[in-house]
């Protein structure tokens, strides 16, 4: 930050510039009219004259310019009239601005030489020094900058991120707390928490981190998957819930029997409302926490036994029901069974239907095991259900969301037949498990297509849109799935004019009802197989084509399906499974093959209980840290695909060259990697020379994990 003066009016009016003058210049500065300004401030200012401030003045307004080699210059000057902290200062600033680290940084140490209790010099300079990745000198800079001014809530907030990134987890969190301390509600403080705790789960659990957890789950801004790690550790801590902890083999064994005795189970932990936001809106992707939600499920059914009232289970045990419904239905009941639990489900089934003597708890806990939606008459069971507050959450996403997408899917339209064999295999895996079921979108930034391609390829020049409608771009998602691209984009910017397909109607209503949800009105969607997407008629400007083409018989036949209703000129984003990041999967793949396992829902429980208790050295093994293994249609579209292809980077590379299209680059999931690329390669410093990403992804093996995600150009 640069430093202005306080002008002592009567003094410099004597000298040259009156206040009116100032003023007429700020005038024309905030008009735009920087060059104007600029000429009448260097016309005012006379060469020799003028106290300290006003020079102090003169170089800040130079800065707000950005002519910051003229406002070193001036700083320098008001140097020589008064040897100060404040114009060491300015100099810090500029060289800061001018991405002279070395300098900007012996500049702010002057600075705090002459007073050391400057505070602005201590943050600014902490502030280049993380800039420079010199972590330890920023985090004892923004430290003393909050010790010399402990309310000023955003030097907290920086110390906070430079001690996190330091990996100094703890020290982070007792900052963050200063920050929380005043601004216990703001969104930014929240996200704050959020991030740390998405890096680090190494805090113990006490009562004030459980509210500023509950706190970060309610905040709307909030990622809230940064938070499940966390929240899982805290409410499903051994100290919550005792005696489940014990049968670690719990899987393998399949033995309830430990659990179904009365076990101490501390259900005020239970009932913690991070728990529930927890198990009602994120998905639960660790094994250990599975087991132990697995274990509470079975002793809630058995315990129904007995007291169907519910009133021998626990204090509120409903609500935790409730949300242990919602997770079970997220996770499309991935859980293993025993045969015991089918039994008493299956007479429980019976007892819903009929309808007779039911409590809440036995409709809440037979929606731990099977999906409401799926009961005879369930519209009937929705209007008995829809006023009751306790269990809306479960209601919501188990009967109201699915009859809903019920209804929509009788109004899709179809684009075109499907006729193809793969295509009709494909279809029918995605009719029954649409994918991915999610729940809330990461927002991308709000940018229009032009500056989106700008900002991802600066290197392409303006005439780049020129053959092209990039205003607003008729946009094609082919494969849309369950709608989570089509939204994206669609959230980035309205001047998108899309049309999202795919095989699955189950897959676009539940896409439509999203859209709906999230009063989304420029994406039109379609029935369509996407080798016949010529049939339109349409050409269009940008497509996305993201986890499809290598569930194609011929993936080149879609790519050239796609490629001929692109506009000469446009744009396409593809994304494709890697040969070499999939081992593991391949190697679950053979697994299955070799033990038959089938990929109806009992098949694929059977199969990751199976997987869960290879050795750890088994190739298969580490499939289980995927996501993608904690749910039914995520675990089908993982590793029990009717038909996968993959690809290495030089294979891409022929196929773009055949297409005679343009590698633009890499949408690369990690931060760093074009970083360690250029490491590599410094020769090719925007990553676009396929042979090399070859053999870094050789060295790399997890670089395309989440598949070779790149954009291409068609020419003109
Ligand atoms: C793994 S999902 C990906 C969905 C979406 N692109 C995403 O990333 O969220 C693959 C989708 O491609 C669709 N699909 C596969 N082959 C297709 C084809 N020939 N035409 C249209 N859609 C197809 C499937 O129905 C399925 O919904």
């Amino acid at each position: 930050m640069f430093l202005l003066r306080c002008i002592d009016k009567k003094k410099d009016i004597l000298f040259m510039i009156t206040p009116e003058q100032l003023q007429t210049i700020e005038g024309l500065f905030q008009q735009g009219d920087q060059d104007t300004a600029l000429k009448d401030y260097k016309n005012l200012m006379v060469d020799g004259q003028g106290s300290y401030d006003i020079w102090v003045n003169y170089a800040a307004f130079l800065f707000r310019c950005g002519q910051y080699d003229d406002a070193i210059m001036i700083a320098k000057k008001s140097l020589e009239m008064q040897f100060s902290a404040e114009g060491f200062h300015n100099i810090g600033a500029c060289y800061d601005k001018m991405g002279r680290f070395e300098d900007s940084i012996a500049a702010y140490k002057k600075a705090i030489e002459i007073r050391p209790d400057f505070i602005q010099s201590h943050h600014d300079l902490a502030s280049v020094y993380e800039a420079v990745g010199m972590l330890d000198r920023a985090i004892d800079h923004y430290q003393i900058a909050t010790t010399l001014s402990p309310a000023t809530y955003s030097y907290w907030c920086r110390l906070a991120c430079a001690r996190q990134v330091a990996g100094r987890f703890r020290e982070a969190l007792t900052a963050l707390r200063f920050a929380y301390a005043t601004h216990e509600d703001d969104q930014k403080t929240l996200a704050l928490y959020a991030a740390l705790f998405n890096e680090s789960q190494d805090f113990e659990y006490d009562a004030q981190l459980s509210k500023e957890l509950v706190n970060c789950f309610e905040a709307s801004g909030v990622n809230k998957k940064h938070l499940v790690g966390m929240a899982g550790k805290f409410v499903l801590h051994p100290a919550l819930i005792e005696g489940l902890t014990a049968p670690a083999d719990l899987y393998n064994a399949v033995d309830y029997s430990k659990i179904a005795q009365d076990v101490p189970l501390n259900w005020e932990g239970l009932n913690a409302s991070n728990l529930l936001a927890l198990l009602s809106g994120q998905q639960i992707l660790e094994h250990i926490y599975e087991l132990r939600l697995t274990a509470l499920r079975v002793h809630c059914l058995k315990h129904l036994e007995q007291d169907n009232s519910g009133a021998t289970l626990w204090n509120n045990a409903l609500v935790f029901i409730n949300a242990l419904a919602c997770q079970c239905f997220i996770n499309e009941y991935i859980w293993t069974e025993t045969q015991e639990e089918r039994d008493l489900i299956s007479r429980l089934e019976q007892r819903v239907i009929k309808g007779e003597n039911l409590t809440l708890y036995d409709i809440t806990i037979y929606a731990c095991y099977r999906p409401l939606h799926m009961l005879p008459r369930a519209q009937d069971l929705l209007n008995k259900l829809a006023e009751i507050q306790i269990i809306s959450a479960m209601v919501t996403m188990q009967l109201a969301e699915p009859l809903c997408e019920l209804a929509l899917k009788q109004e899709i339209k179809t684009l075109t037949s499907i006729d193809d064999g793969i295509s009709k295999m494909v279809k029918e895996q995605y009719e029954e498990n649409p994918y991915p079921r999610w729940i809330s979108v990461e927002r991308a930034k709000e940018q229009s297509f032009e500056a989106l391609v700008h900002f991802m390829f600066p290197h392409l020049g303006g005439d780049c849109f020129s053959h092209i409608n990039s205003e607003s771009p008729r946009t094609l998602i082919a494969g849309c799935g369950t709608g989570k691209q089509p939204i994206v984009t669609a959230l980035s910017d309205q001047g998108y004019d899309l049309l999202a397909i795919d095989l699955s109607a189950s897959s676009i209503a539940y896409a439509q009802r999203k859209t709906q949800e999230m009063n989304i009105t420029n994406i039109e969607y379609g029935i369509a197989d996407l080798l016949k997407i010529e049939e339109l008629g349409e050409q269009f400007d940008f497509i996305q084509c993201g986890g499809v083409l290598h569930h194609m018989e011929d993936p080149i036949a879609g790519w050239r399906a796609l490629d001929n209703v692109l506009k000469p000129g446009s744009f396409m984003v593809i994304a494709l499974y890697s040969d070499i990041a999939r081992k593991s999967v391949v190697a679950a793949r053979d697994f299955i093959d070799l033990h038959d396992y089938m990929s109806d829902p009992d098949g694929i429980r059977a199969c990751r209980q199976a997987m869960v208790a290879l050795p750890d050295h088994h190739p298969a093994k580490s499939v289980t840290q995927w996501a993608d293994f904690y749910t039914m249609s995520a675990c089908r579209d993982l590793i029990f695909h009717v038909h996968e292809q993959r690809f290495s980077v030089l294979e891409i590379k022929e196929i773009i060259a055949g297409f005679d299209s343009e590698f633009l680059g890499f949408n690369l999931a990690e931060d760093n990697c074009l970083a360690e690329y250029t490491k590599m390669f410094p020769d090719d410093p925007r990553g676009l020379n396929l042979e090399n990403w070859d053999v870094f992804e050789q060295v790399n093996p997890d670089t395309f994990r989440k598949m070779y995600h790149f954009w291409i150009q068609k020419p003109c």
